[in-house]
């Protein structure tokens, strides 16, 4: 078969038609035995050949989940496609019934479905002892471990009949989800909410947005309050069948980021202008007395929408930190040092309360979404620790796995999937998150090559163990 024109389906981008389970049996290094549990890694994998190939668009393509499990230092790998109802149905059709990100307005699928295909292809999360992928604009699909099976969509039992978006938040002390969703139709255009440990919604509230429709890709949590970004990435349909696209950056806009109390509803919203610009991630937010302390990566503009072109330097994000003063009103914000990264974790032990170390990719210089390496960075200092991918390689997202029994914020390991692009070979990356430097203690090389994709997540084994049943 010829190669694809689209730069996105070609290479490491393409997707793989094979779903495996077997044995990581080639490891350099040692696996360390004190790691037990699931590397899962989310991304979109078309099951189809699109029906626009050449408006094919990075986030298009059917949810493929690839995870690494390890345990008693040894790892075996597996991947599926996460069974969508949209799935299913072009899977009898035998063909893609829907267009993409770019088609919107300009492919119109059958009338007896949905205008959009919940692709479940962009993060997962841990919530209720169950594992959840997500995708912007549609529910979560419960996933089962460690088989990967699709359970089913859920709504948390018709409380909550709205999209999640990729990023809710869950908080390790609570257990609750604070979850939040945009409409680039109607006001309210977001919708917040909170879901409790068990998985029943216990609060929602719609946030009618001063300007237009926008995307907001992440939120952020404190112990009290929860963080809405009002950033410059605008919806217009008109714009899409004017023949641009349907999401475009609108600096004009403006850019806010608002505050509410955890279980505030709208009128309790507190609007803080600030520079222009988009967070795409956030690493955490906590309180510092009347302060909010947010740490995010933050681009001063985005066109990562428009793939028709190379992403510029300027379009590469920075870490950023956000000071809001819930007393007087202020904000103050920098940008701390000057190296590009995306894709930031923390330990999630740690979400909404102060923490020290942050880990995130540094993008490629050329390469749009791609990086040549893996970052540490402390507070302490704003201090870095920069491990470089080998030459030809290149990494998405790590994120940090806690050692059984870990004591420390940073006592555990940093995961992540690099692909050598001359070999054709994937590997998992597992770092020593106190020798960061030293290097990856193990690269796990998984048994068939994992596609370039988006969000990782880690589940450890006590935690799938618990995973709700039937
Ligand atoms: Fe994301």
């Amino acid at each position: 078969m010829a190669e694809a024109a689209n730069p996105y389906l070609r290479g490491n981008f393409a997707p793989t038609h094979e779903e495996v389970s077997l044995p990581c049996a080639r490891v350099e290094g040692t696996i360390p035995k004190d790691l037990a549990g699931f590397f899962l890694r989310t991304g979109p994998n078309n099951q189809f050949e699109p029906i626009d190939p050449e408006a094919y668009h990075p986030f298009d393509g059917d949810g493929m989940v690839h995870a690494v499990e390890i345990r008693g230092g040894e790892a075996s790998y597996r991947n599926r496609w996460v069974r969508t109802a949209g799935f299913e149905r072009e899977r009898k059709e035998g063909r893609a019934i829907w267009g993409g990100f770019n088609s919107i307005g300009k492919v119109q699928p059958p009338a007896d479905v949905p205008m959009m295909k919940n692709l479940a292809n962009t993060a997962l999360a841990w919530h209720a002892n169950r594992l959840l992928a997500l995708w912007e604009a549609g529910s979560p699909h419960e996933l089962r471990l460690p088989d990967l099976e699709t359970v089913d969509e859920t709504d948390f039992g018709g409380g909550w009949p709205y999209a999640v978006s990729a990023h809710p938040k869950v908080d390790p002390r609570t257990g609750e989800l604070i979850v939040f969703c945009y409409s680039p139709v109607e006001q309210p255009y977001v919708r917040y909410g909170i879901v409790d440990g068990r998985g029943v919604v216990k609060h929602t509230t719609g946030i009618e947005l001063p300007g237009a429709p926008v995307m907001i890709h992440d939120m952020a949590i404190t112990e009290r309050h929860s963080l809405i970004f009002d950033m410059p990435v605008t919806f217009s349909i008109e714009r899409a069948m004017n023949g641009g696209i349907a999401f475009d950056w609108e600096p004009a806009n403006g850019s806010r980021v608002g505050i509410l109390p955890r279980y505030g509803d709208a009128s309790k919203i507190r609007w803080f202008d600030v520079q222009t610009g988009y967070i795409f991630h956030v690493f955490n937010a906590w309180e510092e007395g009347d302060e909010v302390v947010l740490e995010a990566c933050r681009t001063a503009r985005t066109s990562i929408l428009e793939t028709s072109r190379d992403m510029q330097a300027d379009e590469q994000a920075r870490f950023h930190r956000y000071r809001f003063d819930l007393a007087s009103g202020k904000v103050s914000e920098e940008r701390v040092g000057d190296i590009p990264v995306e894709f930031s974790r923390i330990n999630e032990a740690y979400v909404g309360v102060p923490t020290r170390y942050g880990y995130a990719a540094r993008f490629h210089p050329t390469r749009g979404l791609l990086f040549d390496a893996v970052v540490k960075h402390d507070r302490q200092g704003d201090r870095r620790e920069v491990l470089e991918f080998p030459s030809g390689q290149f990494g998405q997202e790590f994120v940090f796995a806690p050692r059984v029994a870990s004591r420390a914020e940073d006592d555990g390991y940093v995961v992540g999937f690099v692909h050598d692009e001359r070999e054709n070979a994937t590997e998992c990356w597992v770092i020593d998150a106190q020798r960061f430097g030293a290097g990856p203690v193990a690269r796990i090389r998984t048994p068939h090559t994992v596609p370039y994709g988006f969000h990782s997540h880690w589940v450890s084994a006590a935690d799938a163990a618990k995973q709700a049943r039937g």
